[in-house]
């Protein structure tokens, strides 16, 4: 039997996602509530894990999520997610948000996270999901990088010891070496 995985590429998985701020969306300011936009951000990497895994996913960690600029009511909120890694179960997923004016059409990005998703088969376990050929340089680029924060969010999480985590530990090393 073949044991090779399926493969994958990151536009099989990308989703873009539209929402309008209604006022039941707000926080009470005059500007779209917190979490209904982590809500609306699930929903689209959740989109985008399902697509590459072809299955269920959970969410099992968000990194920081910074609220760079309020995103005013009746604004047209743009949100736009991709894979940037497949690990063995799980996947990071990057998800981008831009706020529209409606009446200039003038875009600013508001938002970025990575989430962390896990492919969850029938019995309710993780279960091994295809991999993800990285094909333009950006997409390479993201590729390596999310082998970096991954070390850093399973130490973080207490998940794995620094020592474990080969990207800290040649992170440590040039700390070392520069200072001696
Ligand atoms: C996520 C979950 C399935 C992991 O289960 P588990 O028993 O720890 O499974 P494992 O140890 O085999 O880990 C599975 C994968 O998840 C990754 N993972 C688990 N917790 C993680 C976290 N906090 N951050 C990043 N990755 C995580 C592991 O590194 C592993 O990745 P890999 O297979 O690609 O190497 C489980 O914790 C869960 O069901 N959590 C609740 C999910 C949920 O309900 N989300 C919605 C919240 S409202």
């Amino acid at each position: 039997m073949s044991t090779q995985r399926i493969q994958k590429r990151v536009s099989d998985s990308a989703a873009i996602m539209s929402e309008i701020v209604l006022p039941n969306d707000g926080n009470g300011l005059g500007n779209l509530m917190g979490g209904r936009l982590l809500h609306w951000m699930d929903i689209c990497a959740s989109i985008s894990s399902r697509r590459h895994a072809g299955m269920v996913c959970v969410t099992a960690g968000i990194d920081s999520v910074d609220f760079a600029s309020p995103i005013r009511e009746g604004e047209i909120v743009i949100l736009n997610s991709h894979i940037n890694r497949a690990f063995r179960t799980s996947m990071e997923v990057e998800i981008n948000v831009w706020a529209e004016e409606t009446k200039t059409g003038r875009r600013r990005q508001c938002n970025k996270a990575f989430f962390t998703f896990v492919a969850i088969a029938d019995d309710q376990k993780p279960v091994l999901i295809p991999e993800l050929i990285p094909e333009s340089k950006a997409e390479k680029l993201r590729f390596k990088d999310a082998g970096v924060r991954r070390d850093f969010r399973l130490v973080l999480s207490g998940r794995i010891s620094s020592v474990d985590a080969p990207h800290i530990q040649k992170y440590l090393e040039t700390r070392r070496q520069s200072e001696s």
